[in-house]
């Protein structure tokens, strides 16, 4: 593994000049780069490191990058998900079980601590982990000492542990259902990911990162880019579900989009609605005047069968690309007797 820094360290470092992506991390926002410079200043102590964000900021890159630019980056990363193993098997998944240990468990298996041995634990939700679980994990941190289920052995651990959460974990102290000891001893060094709406300019290296990266991995190569209108929506929208719905955003534009140009048509209602920028198609008067009615009544079906076209006649894609209920769009089909070609 590279033993290069993540970031110079230096404190004042020229952001014009630095890479635009450092192992899979994309963004050089001030905030981000603040982020960086922690997790290269720690990365290589053995220091317990508590990561905190809200949803889809980045926690899991940033546990793999304190990893991977470690003493330990040639040892194991080891990833617990305390939220999504059910208490009753967490414990033996941590700290594995003796044969025979309880119903079911036919012989001795190691647990994830014994696997993450000369490398990094990452719990991740480390906030739902149960109070029995935290007083040993408690002992892991203090003492490196556990103990497998059923087994009266005292094992040795040599990892370095690394844990994220997005729920306010002192707030969880408070009401009594996080320990305290457990929560300083986890927070040594504390890494926040910045929301996104935080990291000025970002958005659009994002933007171009999920482009190549989707439209490679969806065979549309035939799209180039997005429509003005379209990057400017994307640019002003605020990203509650940080990057993940960023990635995912693009991930439905480029499936939806007929191509060259990804534009406001194929963004999500929620991008649209709250950038401000309404969704409206430009023209002009001809010199001679128009039949108002039939103009628009023929701009309506055109717009229509284009929606449904795109969409292989599906209703409910159609009418949302049209901003209308389903039932809506069947109504007006209806009236203007608009069928699928046989
Ligand atoms: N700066 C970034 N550059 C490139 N990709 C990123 C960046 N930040 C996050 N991602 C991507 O966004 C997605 C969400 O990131 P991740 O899973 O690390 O978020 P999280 O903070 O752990 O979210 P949650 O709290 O919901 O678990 C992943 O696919 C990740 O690769
Ligand atoms: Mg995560």
């Amino acid at each position: 593994m590279s033993d290069s820094p993540i970031f110079p360290p230096e404190p004042r470092t020229d952001i014009n000049n630095l890479p635009r992506s450092m192992k899979g991390v994309v963004g050089r926002s001030a905030k981000l780069i603040e982020t960086f410079r922690i997790i290269d200043r720690v990365a290589k102590t053995d220091c317990t490191v508590l990561i905190t964000g809200e949803s889809g900021t980045g926690k899991e890159l940033v546990a793999r990058a304190v990893h991977e630019h470690s003493n330990r980056s040639s040892g194991p990363l080891v990833t617990v998900n305390c939220g999504a193993i059910p208490e009753a098997l967490l414990e033996s998944e941590l700290f594995g079980h003796a044969r025979g240990a309880f119903t079911g468990a036919a012989g001795a298996r190691i647990g994830r601590i014994q696997a993450a041995e000369g490398g990094t634990l990452f719990l991740d939700e480390v906030g739902e982990l149960p109070l029995s679980l935290q007083v040993k994990l408690l002992r892991v941190l203090q003492y490196k000492e556990y103990s497998p289920v059923g087994d009266g052995r005292v094992l040795t651990a040599n990892i370095r542990v690394v844990a994220a959460t997005n729920v306010d974990l002192e707030a969880a102290v408070r009401e009594g259902t996080f320990r305290e000891d457990l929560f300083y001893r986890l927070n040594v060094i504390h890494v926040r990911t910045p929301a996104l709406k935080e990291r000025d300019g970002d958005v659009r290296l994002l933007l171009d990162h999920f482009f190549d990266l989707a439209r490679q991995r969806l065979g549309r190569e035939d799209l180039t880019g997005f429509s003005l209108e379209a990057k400017a929506a994307l640019e002003a929208y605020e990203w509650p579900g940080n990057v993940r719905e960023l990635e995912n955003t693009l991930e439905r534009a480029i499936l939806l989009s007929a191509g060259p140009l990804i534009d406001l048509s194929d963004l999500p209602e929620r991008v649209l609605g709250r950038s401000g920028i309404a969704r409206t198609v430009q023209t002009s008067l001809p010199e001679v005047g128009i039949d108002l009615r039939r103009a628009v009544e023929s701009f309506e079906n055109q717009l229509i069968q284009q929606a449904l076209e795109r969409t292989g006649w599906n209703k409910k894609q159609a009418a949302s690309l049209l901003g209308i209920n389903r039932t809506t769009l069947v109504e007006m089909l209806k009236r203007k007797r608009l069928e699928r070609a046989a």
